[in-house]
């Protein structure tokens, strides 16, 4: 434990659940744990395909990959949670954290312990913050489940990538003919979608970096370089 507490001042409620998902095992992995968080339209996947690209040319050994759908169980599963029928908010959490359980045991932690740079496109904060703070959910009972399910593998760095949802969504709605079931969500549990995802970064600043998404695809791109740059050093998968 250090002596002094590094959250000090910070969301108490917030306080156990990082406590709880925090904690990897097995203790060290070579490689290096990059996620993008933020809400729907925020722009993500475009993020991650920019950042891995500017990695490979760095010489990184990187595996770019995805929750929900990173594995072919996976994709069945985003399936069910994305286009299925209605769904109780504690089935949706059970069925994200299955997902999230066989992705990182197979492809994760198999992908860091080779020393390789992984960038996945969400990770357990979008379960606290999309389940948490969306549905209204505990989130000490849903740190609790997706912790046991990722074996307590936490990031090195999650970047939030923050936008107004408002806009976000309208991008969105311009990209796409039929929103999924969580795109189809209200305005409100968007706005409490984002308000979870900067709780969560001001509660462990160390580990988290929030980039303003409503800039344009290269400034982004600049931003999320800028807050990856630094974690580099410690990988041995450089070449
Ligand atoms: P995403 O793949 O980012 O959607 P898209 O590529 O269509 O923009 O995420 C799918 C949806 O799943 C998104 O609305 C967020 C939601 N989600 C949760 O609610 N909880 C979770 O734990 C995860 C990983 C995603």
């Amino acid at each position: 434990m250090p002596a002094t507490n590094p959250r000090s001042g910070l969301t108490d409620s917030l306080t156990p659940v990082l406590d709880a998902t925090e904690g990897r095992e097995p203790p060290e992995l070579a490689g290096l744990f990059v996620v993008l968080e933020g809400g729907d339209g925020s722009g993500k996947s475009t993020q991650v395909s920019e950042l891995a690209r500017w990695l490979r040319a760095d010489g990184h050994d990187v595996v770019t990959t995805r929750e929900p759908g990173g594995t072919a169980a996976g994709a069945s599963i985003r399936e069910v949670l994305l286009h299925g029928g209605d769904l109780a908010p504690r089935a949706e959490a059970l069925l994200y954290a299955a997902d999230r359980a066989h992705h990182v045991a197979s492809v994760v932690t198999p992908a860091l312990a080779a020393g390789r740079v992984v960038v996945c496109d969400r990770y357990v904060d979008s379960t606290l913050a999309y389940q948490g703070g969306g549905r209204g959910l505990e989130a000490g009972e849903l740190a609790a489940i997706s912790g046991w399910a990722a074996q307590g593998l936490v990031p090195d760095l999650t970047v939030v990538l923050d936008v107004d949802p408002a806009l976000a969504l309208a991008r969105t709605d311009r990209l796409r003919e039929a929103p999924d079931r969580l795109e189809r969500e209200p305005l409100a549990f968007h706005a409490a979608v984002r308000e979870r995802f900067l709780a969560l970064a001001a509660a462990a600043p160390a580990r988290y970096a929030v980039v303003d998404a409503a800039a344009g695809i290269d400034d982004v791109a600049q931003q999320v370089r800028v807050a990856v740059e630094p974690r580099l050093a410690a990988t041995t998968g450089a070449a």
